[in-house]
């Protein structure tokens, strides 16, 4: 009996390959694993092994759907799941289980292809989480490539304090999500004077400022404890954490929160304050565009330039984005045309001054664009939205037309 013959049929029976192949090491997981891949699947095949046990598989067997490996005895856990990506389509989905805590071996894993990594002991919810994922991210490549250089990461920042970034921002996610069809999650990063939530009339979310001072936490499960649904394509993670304590930034959870963010949406839009030094610098360079806010004020010009210089310092000929709020309001102290030439750079979009529609969106907590659509402001953010969400429309939600969701029992 050859070794597939082995693994495909081991009572003799005439059964065939599994859409969910395990190999796990030890009882505790072997239990977990059996357990949730029966919610999701009619058949898994569960069996003791690690990563020379799947490889032996794999050389004879059809690929899995997905392939779940533990590879907790490996001395060399990355090599030991390279080895296996090499060996199946780009449809399987690899989970890989072992016991080594690091955020840095998660990223390789993931930047590898490996959809995704948990630690030992596994719990149910941890699992099941990782294999919604996993169906979630075979939908995307299947639609759409939501691969890294596709997702659009927006950082908007504002040159002072009250410009209106994170209105630009709120409206700008709302637009992308709802008339572009995009999943995108929308990251109010000031987890202190943050307003996001406030403005969606959203319970502040819990587990932003954790993500971001130990990245080691963020993993699926975690980013969905910390994101509150605004609507199924529009996600939200805001905190209001208290001021009575310094945050810890680690520079390191930007690139991982959007890498596990990006995952499962096409865009992000990140709010960033300018207070957080190590946060504002590490989106600069993480981000595809960035969107400058800014009034049309003397202070306002000189900190467009100094944002501008920071920029180009850290991350040189990033695509920024000139964008004047409150045109026409009675804090204007130059025209735009003076503005832009002072600046040396194009202002790219304008946004006329409106407070009765911003107060009255205000007060119902919801975006402008969504309560007075037709508003001349609305009308201007919309313009934004198109110029700067190159993705292309329709059908971005991961819909697929080859889902393998059927493969799934549980929808
Ligand atoms: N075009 C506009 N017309 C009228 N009011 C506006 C306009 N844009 C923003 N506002 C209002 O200005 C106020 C400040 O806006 P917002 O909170 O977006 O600024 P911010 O730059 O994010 O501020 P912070 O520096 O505190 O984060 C809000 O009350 C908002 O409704
Ligand atoms: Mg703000």
């Amino acid at each position: 009996m050859s070794a597939a013959e082995k693994f495909l049929d081991p009572q003799g029976s005439d059964d065939i390959a599994s859409e969910c192949v395990a190999f796990v090491s030890d009882n505790q997981t072997h239990d977990v694993v059996e357990s949730v891949a029966r919610q999701f699947f009619d058949d898994p095949y569960v069996r003791d092994g690690g990563s020379q046990q799947a490889l032996d598989y794999l050389s004879e067997a059809p690929t899995p759907t997905v392939l779940i490996v533990d590879i907790g005895d490996s001395s060399a856990p990355l090599t030991a799941m390279l080895s296996l990506t090499a060996a199946f389509s780009e449809q399987t989905r690899l989970i890989g289980i072992g016991t080594i805590n690091d955020i840095n071996l998660y990223r390789e894993m993931v930047g590898a292809g490996i959809t995704d990594y948990l630690i030992k002991p596994v719990t149910e919810k941890a699992l099941a989480a990782a294999l919604c994922r996993t169906e979630e991210t075979t939908h995307s490549t299947a639609s759409t490539d939501t691969s890294e250089d596709k997702l659009n990461k927006i950082a908007v920042v504002g040159s002072r304090g009250g410009v209106g970034a994170s209105t630009v921002a709120v409206n700008l996610a709302w637009l992308i999500s709802q008339d572009r069809s995009h999943k995108t999650a929308l990251i109010d990063l000031d987890l202190e004077f943050g307003t996001v939530a406030l403005s969606l009339d959203l319970e502040p979310t819990r587990g932003l400022r954790e993500a971001l001072e130990s990245p080691n936490r963020i993993d699926s499960l975690f980013i969905e404890s910390a994101t509150a649904k605004l609507t199924d394509k529009l996600s939200v993670m805001a905190t209001e954490e208290t001021l009575a304590q310094q945050i810890e930034y680690n520079a390191d959870a930007i690139d991982i929160l959007f890498d596990t963010v990006g995952r499962t949406n096409t865009c992000i839009v990140a709010d960033v304050p300018r207070s957080a030094f190590t946060v504002r610098q590490r989106v600069f360079e993480e981000c595809s565009k960035i969107l400058l806010v800014t009034d049309l004020t003397l202070s306002g010009l000189r900190d467009t330039m100094r944002l501008m210089a920071g920029i180009e310092e850290t991350a040189p000929g990033k695509p920024t984005f000139v964008v004047v709020n409150r045109t026409g309001g009675k804090f204007q102290a130059m025209t735009t045309g003076d503005f832009q030439k002072a600046l040396g750079h194009k202002v790219n979009f304008t946004i006329p001054d409106d407070p009765k529609s911003f107060n009255l969106a205000a007060n119902n907590g919801k975006p402008v664009v969504q309560i007075n659509s037709r508003s001349q402001v609305s009308k201007a953010i919309r313009k934004i939205a198109e110029g700067v969400s190159d993705l292309v429309d329709g059908n971005a939600d991961g819909s697929s037309k080859t889902g393998w969701r059927r493969f799934f029992k549980r929808k």
